[in-house]
Parts: C-alpha cells; structure tokens; sequence
C-alpha cells in the first residue's frame, strides 16, 4: 500500500518550550495553537518488504534521518509491522527556519504511516503519536485552534481541537530569514530548561496563561488573546536569552518589525506579534486590520504573507 497525507504548520499562541521527558516528549505546560492555511507538508508512506531499510527523501532529495527512523519504530511497535518502509516528503514551508516545519512533517508522518500500517488511530491516539516525533506535532493534527494538554503521562498528554471562534483571525508572516536555524529547537529548549534561571518563572506563567487563553477565545476577546499570544512568545524568548550560553534568535529586522506592531497598536490597530525558534515574525490580527498592517510594513515587500486558519491533518490518497 501507499498512503499520501497532509498536514499543516501551527504557531503557537501559547508556547510550548521545554520537555520534562525528552524521549516521551512530554511538555512542562500545556499550549495553544492556530493552524494555518498557507504552510504544509506532504508526506507519503510504502511498508514494504522488499526494502533493507528505511528510506526517506525531503523535497525530493534523499538523506539520513534518524528521527524519521526512530518514529517509524514506533508505528512498527504500535502496528505489530515489520517491514521497512519508503518515505518521501514534500515540505510547502522552509526547513528548520522558526516557522513549525516539524510540526507540519511529524502530522503528516504520523497520519501517513500509521494508516499506511493498517492503523486507524481516532485523533487523540494520532495526537499523541506525532507528539512523539515532534511535539508542535501534536497539534497539528487538527484545523484552528487546539490546546496541547501537558498531561501526567504519554496517555494523556496530547492535543485537541478548541471550538471555532467568531474572530476572523489572521496571522502574517513576516519572512526575516528563510534560511536554517543556527540551534534546533530541540537543542536550545534542552539548554534552556537546564541552564536559564528564568526557565521556572516561565513554566509557572505559561501555564496560567494557556487557561487564560482558552477563557479568552470563548469569550471572542481579542485584545485579551493578543496580549497573552505576545506575553508568551516575550517570556520564552527572555528565559532563552537568559540561559547560558546567553543565545537569540531575533535579528535586528525581528526588533524593527516587533516596534512597528507596538506602534501600530498605539493607533488603535489590533496587532500582536508572536515569535518562535526563528527570527521570523508573526502578527497575529484581525482581518480587516490586514490592509493597514501590510502597508506599515511594506519595506518587507513580497516576504509578508497573509495566513488564514488552516484545515486538519488529512489523508490525501492511498492505494
Ligand atoms: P522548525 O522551526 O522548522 O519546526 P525544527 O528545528 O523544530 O524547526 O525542526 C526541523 C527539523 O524537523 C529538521 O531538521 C528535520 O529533522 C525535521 N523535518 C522537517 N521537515 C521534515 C519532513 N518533511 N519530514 C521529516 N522531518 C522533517
Ligand atoms: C518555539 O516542536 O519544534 O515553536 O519537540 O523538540 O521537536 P521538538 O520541538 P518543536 O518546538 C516548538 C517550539 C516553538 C513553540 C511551539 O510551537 O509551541
Ligand atoms: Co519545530
């Protein structure tokens, strides 16, 4: 068999940086996430018991994944499969570059090769095995916006779908750098929670925060969203910057975007800006601000893109 599947790429509102177990993937704090339209992944899956290995091309070109490897594994284990199998992928998003590429790959992974096992895994169950390859994965099994529970345990740490809002929300991407993070995210949220003082304090607040942002989505109260969306991002980004070695991601078009959003607000425009493992910018916003946003930032000319929620992880075919 043969199974093609999508998934798309979330950011989060309320972030997820920091895991209390690294193999099981589990998160310190809960967070919340908006899907998006634009930025996918497709990703198809052959078992096959001609194959030796396992092997995997992204965007067409083959190469060495250890983590696609090890994910596999666990399907076989979860599936009682042997074989090996073909994995090609095609990333709709840069690579590495702060704009949740893992995220949309580990959904479409883990729809793809457990269906293409012979697994029907009811959303949960498909939550909680993407959040094994990636944990923003988690939530990208669903369109709009969902909340990654922390959990206690692998059983009840996975992600679910919040109801729709009336909001029309929009988040613009504002493309600094495409290019390869120096520091994968893995690796710096690792050094974070070992060396950061701040790490708790982070912990403590992010976690009152995703309650607050659940209660502020139900009650449609944007400026209450976008303050909590930029808090977060603020405070992950000070216990990075308070770790040792001191390390940001932000580069100097970062700034100038983040005082053109704090400037827009002053004129009343509704705009919070929400920044991950990247120097990449993303305003979270309403849709008719959009015109207004566009035009403060149009120095940035064709790297502005303007993102809707986006839909569930699907299987596109299998045969
Ligand atoms: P990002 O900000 O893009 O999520 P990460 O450092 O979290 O950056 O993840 C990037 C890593 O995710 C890549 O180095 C690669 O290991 C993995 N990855 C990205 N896209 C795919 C894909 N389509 N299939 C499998 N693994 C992928
Ligand atoms: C800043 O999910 O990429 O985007 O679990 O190690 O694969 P791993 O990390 P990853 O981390 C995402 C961090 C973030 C915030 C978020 O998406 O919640
Ligand atoms: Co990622």
């Amino acid at each position: 068999m043969t199974t093609t599947a999508r998934a798309h790429t979330n950011i989060a509102l309320i972030k997820y940086w920091g895991k209390r177990d690294a193999k099981l993937i589990l998160p310190y704090t809960s967070s919340v996430s908006l899907t998006l339209d634009d930025f996918y992944t497709d990703t198809t899956v052959s078992f096959n018991p001609e194959l030796g290995s396992d092997q995997f091309t992204l965007n067409g070109t083959a190469q060495a994944a250890p983590k696609v490897t090890a994910f596999l594994d666990l399907v076989r284990a979860q599936s009682g499969r042997r074989e090996f199998a073909q994995v090609a992928s095609v990333n709709h998003v840069p690579t590495a570059a702060g704009l949740a590429s893992s995220a949309s790959a580990f959904a479409a992974l883990a729809l793809a090769a457990s269906r293409d096992a012979g697994l029907r895994l009811a959303p949960a169950a498909l939550s909680r095995l993407a959040r094994r390859g990636s944990g923003s994965a988690a939530r990208s099994i669903y369109g709009g916006l969902a909340i990654w529970h922390r959990g206690e345990d692998d059983l009840t740490s996975f992600a679910e779908p919040l109801p729709k809002t009336t909001l029309p929300l929009r988040m613009i991407v504002v493309m600094v750098d495409a290019g390869q993070k120096p520091v994968s995210s893995r690796q710096l949220m690792a050094n974070t929670v070992a060396t950061s003082p701040y790490y708790p304090a982070f912990v403590k607040s992010n976690e009152q925060a995703a309650a607050a942002m659940v209660a502020a989505l139900a009650a449609a109260d944007f400026t209450r969203i976008g303050e909590l969306t930029e808090q977060s991002s603020a405070r992950m980004h000070a216990a990075i910057l308070a770790g040792s070695p001191a390390f940001t991601y932000f580069q100097p078009d970062t700034m100038a975007v983040w005082h053109t959003v704090q400037a827009l607000r002053q004129q009343g425009v509704p705009a919070y800006a929400t920044m991950d493992a990247g120097p990449n910018v993303k305003i979270l916003t309403l849709a008719p601000a959009v015109p207004t946003i566009q035009k403060a930032l149009s120095a940035f000319g064709g790297r502005l893109l303007v993102a809707a929620p986006g839909p569930a992880a699907q299987v596109l075919e299998a045969k």
